[in-house]
């Protein structure tokens, strides 16, 4: 695998294997990978001739207080994976490289209405963050394809938005969220998490597999089974933000008529800020 750390050999590279029929797949990450980012890169495999993946903290994507200065960086364990995983390109630029000059001339991207509700209200200029830095990374790389985890399911949705909107001719990819043993989705923030709290952490989990049984068994007062999810997560340990039965196309709040149906969470243990979601839909 070889890494670039700027963009223009990067994109010197890309060009030739596009010259050369290849078709190309990306994946970004933030690193400190685990098995679901690796997964992504085994599925770019199967669609695609050339893998590149990126590892970048970016910034924009972090409000005041939150975890970017501490967010674990472990760049030599991420090539090695990586590579193991058949990665031809690793694209790891130092913060001036994506974000040179001057804030005062930088641009954003930003998603409406999808990015207003859950993870959006709860860290507000997080979602302009990922839009304008996967924008960035896209006119980069012109992948044909990008590779993204549906355990990030509202993350997923605003990055389809920004793609057709912006049309970006990039077809995007949702893989299936990777799990531990006990139902935890596997997260680069899980390392915040003492043992103890990691087998707690499977409540979470737990409740939307509950949350969804009592829908599929008929239940359809949505506000009733959030109400009961956010107890069983409090006792278990957890402090919810949200816990919400929605539309899977538009995440707002599903109603009693709604068919394709996806229950997003987020709650806080520890240090840790967890977010899972489950999706199905009624016959
Ligand atoms: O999901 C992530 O790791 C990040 O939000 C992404 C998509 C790499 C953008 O920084």
């Amino acid at each position: 695998m070889q890494t670039f750390n700027d963009i223009a050999s990067l994109r010197a590279e890309i060009h030739r294997q596009r010259l050369a029929g290849q078709r190309i797949a990306f994946v970004p990450t933030m690193g400190n990978l685990h098995a679901g980012h690796i997964k992504l890169v085994t599925e770019g495999l199967r669609h695609a001739d050339r893998v590149v993946s990126s590892v970048f903290v970016n910034p924009t994507q972090f409000g005041p207080g939150e975890d970017f200065d501490n967010y674990p960086r472990t760049l030599p364990r991420d090539q090695e994976q990586l590579s193991a995983a058949g990665c031809h390109y690793l694209f790891a630029p130092p913060v001036e490289e994506m974000y040179p000059g001057d804030q005062a001339q930088w641009a954003k991207v930003v998603v409406t209405d999808i990015t207003d509700r859950h993870c959006g209200a709860a860290r507000p200029g997080h979602f302009d963050g990922v839009s304008t830095v996967v924008s960035k990374l896209f006119n980069i790389v012109k992948p044909d394809l990008a590779l993204f985890g549906k355990k990030d399911y509202q993350q997923l949705a605003v990055i389809r938005r920004m793609t057709t909107a912006l049309c970006f001719d990039v077809d995007i990819i949702g893989v299936d969220t990777v799990r531990e043993a006990n139902g935890l989705a596997m997260s680069s923030r899980n390392g915040y998490l003492s043992a103890q709290e990691k087998a707690r952490a499977a409540a979470l989990y737990q409740s939307l597999c509950r949350a969804r049984e009592h829908i599929l068994q008929g239940q359809r007062d949505y506000g009733a089974i959030s109400q009961e999810a956010e107890l069983t997560l409090a006792a278990a340990g957890f402090e919810p933000e949200y816990f919400s039965v929605c539309r899977q196309d538009t995440l707002a709040p599903a109603t009693a008529d709604d068919r394709h149906l996806v229950i997003l969470a987020a709650a806080r243990m520890g240090r840790a800020r967890l977010i899972d979601n489950i999706d199905f839909s009624l016959s």
